[in-house]
């Protein structure tokens, strides 16, 4: 049996690590890495964590820890290709990679939208990225990314409250090749079958569901 002074000693030692990875994870966020071109997030990312829509800087707050750590890793190996966040990855330690992604996934984020039944899609964008089109091979955005798009688990990231401009630079990463870090090529198929016009279109689907059918 283990004594318990030593299951209270190492339950205190577990929450102190706790403690200093948050410290770490929140540092890094608002101050950066201890290497200084791991720049600051919040320069670009926001004091919250939502992006910058105008500059189509995504959105951080509240995604998956899981996720997140993946792109950083995916960022440093090049099989996510951008040239401010690949430097910026390499310069990251494991270390801070790890608290900063469970800082950034703990952030609170704004009211979700309120998740429509699938049999009320109204409009061609709507269906595409509800139902998609199996004429040509596409399943629907929500098979995938969740009902409304909200995300789920630490794989399928959510698409709501992304800019616009973001969702469509990342399907035309898929399109060109400089993203090809989906796990079973599970993205680059979706991307490729779609038009220019229908890239735009779910993109801005996503992107504008926030206040058009309001929030819960
Ligand atoms: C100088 C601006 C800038 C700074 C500073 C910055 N980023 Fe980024 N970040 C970007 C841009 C631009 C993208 C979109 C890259 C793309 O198009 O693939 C991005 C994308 C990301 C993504 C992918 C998000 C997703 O939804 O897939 C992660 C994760 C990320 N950044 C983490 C960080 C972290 C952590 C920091 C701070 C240590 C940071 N970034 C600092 C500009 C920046
Ligand atoms: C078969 C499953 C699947 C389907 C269907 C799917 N996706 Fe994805 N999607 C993924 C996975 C997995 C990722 C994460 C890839 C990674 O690890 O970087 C992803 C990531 C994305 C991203 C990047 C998000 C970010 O934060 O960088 C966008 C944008 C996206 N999907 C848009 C769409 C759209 C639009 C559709 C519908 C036309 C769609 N997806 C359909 C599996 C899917």
């Amino acid at each position: 049996m283990i004594p318990l002074d030593r299951i209270l000693v190492s339950g205190a030692l577990l929450l102190s690590l706790q403690i200093a990875q948050a410290t770490e994870g929140r540092t890094v966020f608002t101050q950066g890495g201890q290497n200084p071109a791991a720049m600051a997030c919040i320069g670009c990312h926001g004091a919250d964590g939502m992006g910058m829509a105008a500059a189509g800087f995504p959105r951080l707050a509240g995604l998956p820890a899981g996720y997140l750590s993946k792109q950083l890793a995916d960022f440093r190996s090049g099989s996510r290709k951008n040239p401010i966040m690949e430097p910026l990855a390499k310069a990251l330690s494991d270390s801070e990679i790890q608290s900063v992604s469970a800082a950034l996934a703990a952030m609170p984020t704004p009211k979700t939208p309120v998740v429509r039944r699938q049999q009320m899609a109204s409009s061609p964008d709507e269906k595409l990225a509800l139902y998609g089109d199996w004429s040509r091979g596409i399943p629907g955005c929500v098979q995938c990314h969740g009902p409304g798009g909200l995300g789920v688990g630490e794989h399928f990231p959510p698409l709501v409250h992304q800019p616009a401009s973001y969702l469509v630079a990342q399907l035309n990463a898929w399109r060109d090749g400089t993203r090809s870090n989906d796990t079973n090529q599970l993205m680059v198929g979706v991307a490729k079958a779609l038009n220019d016009e229908e890239v735009k279109a779910v993109a801005d689907y996503f992107a504008n569901r926030i206040g058009q059918e309001g929030t819960q």
